[in-house]
């Protein structure tokens, strides 16, 4: 078999969602692109389509039952693709998203894969944090947690809400912070600050944080997001005894998901209610 990543063969792609109701092909070309990211179930590479637009392909390859549930049910890249389209009607900055497709990708296997558009200039908010002390004394974080905060008051569960998933631009005393990567995403009718969606977003981010920055910069951040000095001592005990662990993020990704799942129950059911 090939490798895929040097495979010269273009890899062709059903886009979704069609903006002319037709089956519209796209074709990718892995091979003479620049690779970002190699891993045995994910490449993610940087291609100009034929449009012109600079953009950055994320494929996952899937096993037959991944596949097979992502056929039946809805495959990731969707729900990120429709995560970023929410963000971006909210005016958030995001990776804005160009089209989702699955299929059998030849020497790839199958997967699925995303397009977004290429942003440039930006470093993710942990490698910076890791490599530049001086960004660790002076970055701005604050837009950061007020941008949860928003999200949060539009019912918006990030869901993988971790500095590798924000990118950052421009200088640290007035940076940009560029959302990505949220396909555990939930959209909830109502706002949703003060739940428990709400307090897990916060502590992955706080954890993932306070690996670089110290402590005493969290009240800052809370502050931004929109806590009381009440809320903020009651989220500093949670935080002090939060442990991130792949169990963890099964069980509240299994709670998300039914609670999601019940809420747009309940939005149908008053609809129904509604029109009689
Ligand atoms: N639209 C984009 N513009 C610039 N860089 C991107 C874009 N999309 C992804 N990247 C780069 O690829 C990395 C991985 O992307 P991500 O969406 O987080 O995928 P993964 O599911 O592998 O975590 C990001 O941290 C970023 O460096
Ligand atoms: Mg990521």
């Amino acid at each position: 078999m090939p490798d895929p990543s040097t495979n010269p063969e273009p890899l062709r792609v059903v886009r979704r969602p069609s903006a002319s109701g037709q089956d519209e092909t796209v074709e990718l070309h892995p091979a003479a692109s620049v690779v970002l990211k190699e891993e045995p179930g994910t490449i993610i590479w940087r291609e100009r389509l034929a449009d012109g637009t600079e953009a950055v392909i994320k494929l996952y390859r899937r096993g037959l039952p991944e596949w097979w549930l992502g056929r039946l049910g809805s495959f990731r890249v969707a729900n990120e693709f429709e995560a970023l389209q929410k963000l971006e009607s909210l005016g958030e900055r995001c990776t804005r998203p160009l089209f989702w497709g699955y299929g059998n990708f030849g020497s790839h296997g199958r997967g699925e894969l995303l397009a977004t558009e290429w942003q440039s200039d930006c470093r993710p908010l942990d490698e910076l944090l890791a490599a530049e002390p001086d960004v660790r004394r002076t970055l701005d974080l604050t837009p950061l947690w007020a941008t949860i905060g928003r999200l949060h008051d539009a019912g918006f569960d990030h869901g993988t809400c971790l500095a590798r998933n924000i990118l950052v631009r421009g200088s640290a005393d007035a940076p940009q912070f560029i959302l990505l990567d949220m396909p555990r995403c939930h959209v909830f009718p109502r706002g949703i600050r003060g739940t428990r969606m709400a307090r897990y977003d916060l502590l992955f981010m706080a954890n993932t944080l306070r690996r670089y920055l110290p402590a005493d910069a969290v009240p800052r951040w809370l502050t931004a997001y929109g806590m009381s000095a009440d809320q903020q001592s009651r989220f500093a005990a949670d935080l002090r005894g939060f442990r991130n662990s792949g169990t963890l993020r099964r069980a509240i990704g299994a709670e998300f998901n039914l609670r999601a799942w019940l809420a747009s129950r309940a939005r149908n059911a008053a609809h129904v209610t509604g029109r009689q």
